[in-house]
């Protein structure tokens, strides 16, 4: 097989790194995700998972699969069959790469049409939409915007091509060093969305809902999206995180770049949480409203706030980037395959893979209006999709990459890639990555299927 090593780059710096990496973590899972989550699986206990799964599978994995992407300085596809050639260990570890692109893809076709939400929304804003908005009033107007397939294709087909376009002419570089406005402006935002939900009578009672722990409502799928959640969230488990290690510096320590990312992306959360539920409940909003949460909530603050109506737009024109910064860490796996394997200039792989995704997106607009009640397992198609690729793909993803980079890379090459600052930080690695990450995986997922009831 030709590879195409040329078409293979390198960030200027660490801090490039940190800023693409943050960008593909800090996205739609944090801001439109999280809280919908938080709020369908009851809150504190379900926060306290996703928090431990964050400490003791993510960051461990997002070290490995970063550290994986380093040694092999190639796509996901490709850099397995090399570390698998390395350390001379069975062939069938190579699927682990096509699982993680077709994992991007998938994730990449429901994730365009939510971020062509928050698109749509900046509009809806700035032509005066939620002015005096009240619950009802946003609630029709999420309901008929999504009611309308024309209107989602349209957003859906806008985010895409922006996606795609920014992959193919390789601006990334210019999308991530944006990250470094965006993502402070993201906080500060944030931050005054606190500062409002402080303002309501239902500021403590939205903080109950999140940090409360009660463990009644905690059932084996809570459990498991939390898990799902922590891989969601910090982009691991299906390639991204590894393809932008392979373009990382040799001389770099990886440990501490995952800390930052791991930190920056769970406060963002954090925040988000704090922000929507209190207006939830001051507004008579149930929790459990499902995908549509945010939607239905932030416009009732931003249309009675002073100030709101920049603000509101400020908010979501800063989400579609966030979106953007990860959307291009979804698609690039299978774009850097297809140009350094397959031959493809990067604009015909952009071409290719982004009408597949586009189409494929399809089956998620329709999940909302027509094809509502297309229902398997009692989920609709978006659903499914969410549970597939969150709750089981990058799992397995994960799990994989830690019994690769725990069990089959030799110690002196995973130790030398590392170059953590003392010996005792890369046992505690090794312990978690051996150990600890993937038995709570396998007991998460024998949990679920029932085994241990
Ligand atoms: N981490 C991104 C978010 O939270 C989504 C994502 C998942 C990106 C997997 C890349 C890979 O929005």
């Amino acid at each position: 097989m030709t590879i195409n090593k040329a078409t293979h780059g390198h960030w200027s710096s660490r801090f490039a790194f940190i800023l693409a990496a943050t960008g593909s973590a800090v996205g739609l899972g944090n801001i439109w995700k999280f809280p919908y989550i938080t709020g369908e699986n009851g809150g504190g206990a379900f926060v306290l998972v996703y928090l431990l799964c964050v400490v003791l599978i993510g960051i461990p994995i997002m070290i490995a699969e970063t550290m994986l992407g380093r040694r092999a300085q190639s796509n996901p596809i490709e850099a397995m069959q090399q570390l698998t050639d390395e350390a001379q260990a069975d062939k069938n570890w190579r699927y682990l790469g096509w699982l993680g692109v077709i994992a991007g893809v998938l994730i990449l076709s429901y994730y365009s049409v939510i971020a062509g939400w928050a698109s749509a929304y900046i509009f809806k804003d700035l032509f005066g939409s939620f002015f005096g908005i009240d619950a009802t009033q946003s609630q029709t107007l999420f309901d008929n915007f999504t009611a309308s397939p024309i209107q989602l294709i349209f957003w859906h087909s806008v985010f895409m091509a922006a996606t795609m376009w920014i992959v193919a002419k390789g601006v990334n570089n210019g999308l991530e060093k944006s990250v470094r406005f965006l993502m402070p402006s993201l906080f500060v935002l944030l931050f005054l969305l606190v500062g409002y939900a402080m303002t309501t009578n239902s500021y403590q009672q939205g903080l109950d809902f999140m940090f409360n722990l009660d463990f009644s409502k905690l059932t084996g799928n809570a459990i498991l999206t939390a898990m799902g959640h922590a891989f969601f969230t910090l982009s691991l488990g299906m390639g991204a995180i590894m393809v932008y290690g392979s373009y990382l510096p040799k001389d770099v320590s990886i440990a501490k770049t995952a800390y930052l990312i791991a930190a920056a992306d769970t406060i963002v959360a954090l925040l988000a949480g704090i922000a929507i539920f209190p207006l939830v409940f001051e507004h008579g909003l149930h929790p459990a409203s499902g995908a549509g949460l945010i939607f239905q909530t932030l416009p009732i603050a931003f249309g009675n706030m002073t100030g709101g109506w920049l603000m509101g737009m400020l908010f979501f024109v800063l989400l579609v980037f966030a979106a953007l910064s990860s959307s291009i860490s979804l698609i690039e796996p299978a774009v850097a395959w297809l140009v350094e394997n397959k031959n493809f200039t990067r604009e015909k792989a952009c071409l290719w893979t982004g009408l597949g995704t586009w189409f494929l997106g399809l089956g998620t607009v329709f999940s909302f209006n027509i094809w509502k009640d297309v229902v398997f397992f009692d989920k609709n198609i978006f659903q499914l999709l969410d549970y597939l690729t969150a709750n089981v793909m990058l799992p397995i993803g994960g799990f994989a990459i830690a019994v690769f980079a725990g069990y089959i890379m030799k110690r002196e090459h995973t130790e030398s890639e590392l170059q953590m600052p003392c010996t005792q930080s890369y046992d505690v690695w090794r312990i978690l990555v051996r150990y600890v990450a993937p038995a709570s995986i396998f007991l998460v997922f024998l949990h679920v299927v029932g085994v241990l009831g």
